[in-house]
């Protein structure tokens, strides 16, 4: 069963921008893009920076640390894009923004693989 959380009231996200907000022992960035809501892992898998701050172009966020980006209706890692950050279904009840796990990432709350070894070899981008 999918459990959606009120993280939010409508107005509380700037369109074009993002925040972040605590589900279960995660935080995820809710962007609002042209007034649709889109969700996935808050933290950058490079080095942790918070995804919620950086800067949103069209369907992509840029990481506000060293400019990774990400796309954030399927969390795809725009470099290559068979590596996913998590994502999470959003729904807007009355006035309230809420959001749950996907079935990938329900009851998971290990790390997200790193974009910088997802088959655990090292990779020196910086
Ligand atoms: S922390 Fe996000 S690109 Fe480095």
């Amino acid at each position: 069963m999918t459990d959606f959380i009120t993280v939010a009231k409508l107005g509380d996200i700037p369109e074009g921008e993002g925040k972040a907000y605590k589900y279960n022992s995660r935080m995820v960035a809710v962007f609002n893009r042209n007034g649709e809501y889109h969700a996935i892992d808050d933290m950058c898998p490079h080095m942790g920076a918070s995804l919620a701050s950086g800067h949103l172009e069209e369907c992509t966020v840029v990481c506000p640390w060293h400019s990774w980006s990400f796309d954030i209706r399927d969390g795809a890692w725009c470099e290559n894009r068979r590596i996913n950050i998590d994502v999470y279904q959003v729904r807007v009840v009355g006035d309230d923004i809420q959001i749950a796990a996907t079935e990938k990432n329900q009851g998971n709350d290990s790390e997200t693989p790193s974009p910088t070894n997802p088959d655990g070899s090292s990779d020196d981008r910086n």
